[in-house]
């Protein structure tokens, strides 16, 4: 399974990719950044991609290290305002969210577009009520996607700016009523299992490195299993659904498949629906760009 966002979302669009850029249009504001898996040339002459960008982030000393993965500096070529918003209009009807972005010294704006497939399966999947997690949660437009299905949503993530720009990205959306929980994921996870706690939906996206607010130290490779054995235990054993995205080179989706099996002791094929795949974009040139793996678990 490759899944891309819908080409009807005016607000977002891949313009181009390659010579390891991307050339993206937010809204009205149009930006190259780098992108590794861009290996090929691109479609456009760099002089064209010059003359349509407003901004450009070029990688600093380290880029690509741990630790220093995406640091670097934005340059502008054209005014435009430090933040701005672009709203999704999902396919499904009640799947409407705005999100505020903002250029970060990490190369990233606050959104990653090539999640709309997940938003999408996260709509369709929640019913009202629901009790959803997500974890790793960033500035929320998976929680967004929940919320808007009439889920009774917790969003934790263990930066507090990056909760607050959640927080304002629901009341921006004319959402309300999400749990912001700022903490360290497997910390919190853990607790949630020794108090018997459940949640009929767990999303996360859990980053190559990264640490809790104490300073607890996440790596991807060393944690994701026990993080997984943990979520088995927390998600409701019927009608429920886990969604795992993972950006980390390196991981195939059929790895994901086989952590979240193990994991959760997936045995009765009868029992549940396991799929994965890699979610991607395509540049308007139908260039493909593939740039996570997902792996969604549904209990029946
Ligand atoms: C790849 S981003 C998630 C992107 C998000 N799923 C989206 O599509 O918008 C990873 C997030 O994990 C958070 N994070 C890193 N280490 C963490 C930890 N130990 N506990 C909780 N959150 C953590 C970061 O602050 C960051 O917001």
């Amino acid at each position: 399974m490759t899944e891309f966002p819908s080409s009807k979302w005016a607000d977002y669009e891949l313009i181009d990719c390659g010579c390891g850029e991307k050339l993206e249009r937010y809204g009205n504001v149009v930006m190259a950044r780098p992108e590794p898996k861009a290996i090929w040339d691109r479609s456009l002459p760099l002089e064209k991609w010059d003359r349509m960008m407003h901004t450009r982030f070029s990688p600093g000393a380290g880029f690509g290290k741990a630790g220093k993965e995406d640091c670097g500096t934005w340059s502008r070529n054209k005014a435009f305002k430090d933040q701005w918003y672009i709203s999704y209009h999902g396919l499904q009807k009640g799947l409407d969210f705005k999100l505020r972005l903002g250029l970060t010294s990490f190369k990233h704006v606050g959104v990653f577009p090539e999640q709309a497939a997940n938003w999408e399966y996260i709509y369709a999947n929640t019913r009202p009520g629901m009790k959803v997690l997500n974890l790793f949660a960033y500035t929320g437009a998976a929680s967004l996607a929940a919320r808007a299905a009439g889920a009774d949503v917790t969003h934790l993530d263990s930066v507090r700016q990056v909760v607050n720009w959640a927080s304002g990205n629901m009341e921006s959306s004319g959402l309300d009523n999400i749990r912001w929980v700022v903490e360290d994921a497997m910390k919190f996870a853990r607790r949630e299992a020794k108090r018997g706690h459940l949640y009929n939906g767990i999303i996360l996206d859990p980053p190559a490195y990264g640490h809790g607010p104490d300073g607890e130290r996440w790596k991807l490779d060393d944690y994701l299993f026990e993080m997984l054995r943990t979520v088995a235990q927390i998600l409701a054993p019927h009608g429920s659904y886990m969604v795992l995205n993972l950006y980390s080179n390196g991981y195939s989706a059929l790895l994901g498949e086989t952590v979240v099996r193990e994991a959760f002791g997936l045995r009765d094929e009868s029992a549940f629906s396991l799929k994965s795949g890699e979610l991607a974009l395509r540049d308007s040139f139908g260039k493909a760009l593939p740039l996570s793996i997902v792996v969604r678990l549904a209990l029946k």
